[in-house]
């Protein structure tokens, strides 16, 4: 079977002949894969400065942005059928018994550090064609989002974002969700402007996929969003922006500060980036009782200065928070199913131009090397 091998020893990215999985557990499912994504975690394995192959291999199956076909179930899969779309979640639980995250289900959360990743850390990606999972681990994706699916998983970044910041606003007496306290308040919109976010400000920094898929859940959550990136005013990415109904301001002709003065007092700043000075010029400005979620994991480079004096006095004297997240659970995996459906009737053409380009998997260097330019690129067996 064709699969991306990387072999961190050796230093190579290789096609390579990759055994078939079988079903080994009566839960086991067999995926025939449809579309794996690339994005910069995969770049930077490709570099060999981050992922790590399973013990005893030396090399690792790349891939963990997936879209497959269910083609084989164990005696008792229950919840899916042959034929359906999955996608399949990436991280797996560490093993010890202390580890309360793990022992719960959430090892998004994990607290050793010793979880795996599939495609990532110490187990095998989905960059080949058939792959085998445990059925608790995959999420159906509707039939008719098959040509956009395989951004479930890079969705679920800023929906597990978007679930912290609902909790973390609760703090504040007038609530900014309790208003609309529905059980599923992320998704309790009437209307175009009834999101827990209405009356409030976004700003998201970078318009790469996760960018992008977060503009696209902030503004369906009824935030005033707009997207700060290098590109210029007339680029494609500032284009797509405009079209979801987010405002684009771009870094080319507007500093931080200025920035802040077109879009008023900033409620949520959601990076998408991974560029930490940029962050934390950006932290500066965001408005009281502000929160700032960081998403980006930076190389890193020589120590660069920050105002720790001014930060500390706003994130005291504006009641703000800053926090980060990683991976995501099965509860985010749902809500992108259920925002791709959203986005898909609300701007049908904006989410699927996120997908720049689909290559057979003999082209993967392509996409791993250099700067193929585009938003979302994605190896497809089809
Ligand atoms: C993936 C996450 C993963 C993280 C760190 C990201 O690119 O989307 O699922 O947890 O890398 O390994
Ligand atoms: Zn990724």
């Amino acid at each position: 079977m064709k699969a991306v091998g990387v072999f961190p020893e050796t230093r190579q990215v290789a096609l390579v002949d990759h055994p078939e999985p079988r079903l080994t557990s009566q839960t086991d499912v067999k995926l025939r894969m449809l579309e794996v994504g690339v994005c910069g975690t995969d770049k930077e394995i490709c570099r060999f400065e981050y992922g790590t192959p399973p013990a005893g291999s030396s090399y690792l199956v790349l891939g963990h942005e997936s879209l497959a076909e269910v083609v084989q179930i164990g005696p008792e899969v229950s919840r899916v059928r042959l034929g359906d779309v999955v996608v399949t979640s990436v991280r797996r639980p560490c093993p010890h018994q202390t580890c309360t995250a793990c022992r719960l289900g959430r090892p998004d959360f994990c607290f050793t550090g010793d979880y795996t990743e599939r495609g990532i850390k110490q187990r095998h990606g989905f960059m080949t064609e058939l792959v085998v999972d445990d059925e608790q681990n995959l999420n159906v994706v509707p039939a008719d989002l098959r040509h956009i699916g395989v951004l479930v998983e890079p969705l679920t970044i800023a929906e597990k974002a978007l679930t912290q910041v609902w909790q973390v606003q609760e703090r504040l007496p007038w609530a900014w969700v309790s208003l609309d306290r529905s059980p599923d308040p992320i998704h309790a919109r009437g209307n175009d402007d009834a999101g827990p976010g209405r009356c409030h400000t976004a700003v998201v920094l970078g318009a790469g996929p996760v960018g992008l898929l977060g503009a696209m859940a902030l503004v369906s959550a009824g935030f005033a969003t707009a997207v700060y990136s290098r590109d210029s005013d007339t680029s494609e990415k500032a284009r797509t922006v405009r079209s979801i109904g987010a405002r684009y301001v771009s870094a080319a002709t507007h500093t931080v500060p200025q920035l802040a003065e077109e879009v008023g007092s900033i409620d949520l700043v959601y990076e998408a980036v991974g560029a930490s000075s940029l962050a934390f010029e950006t932290m500066k400005v965001l408005g009281t009782n502000g929160v700032f979620v960081f998403t980006g994991v930076p190389g890193r480079k020589a120590p660069v200065p920050v105002d720790t004096d001014l930060l500390m006095r706003n994130l005291v004297l504006r009641n703000q928070v800053a926090f980060g997240t990683v991976n995501a659970g099965r509860d985010a995996f749902e809500a992108a199913i259920r925002d791709l459906r959203l986005f898909n009737d609300r701007f049908p053409l904006a989410v699927s131009s996120l997908i720049t380009a689909r290559v057979p998997i003999e082209a993967h260097g392509d996409l791993l090397f250099g700067d193929p330019g585009g938003i979302k690129n994605v190896i497809s067996f089809a």
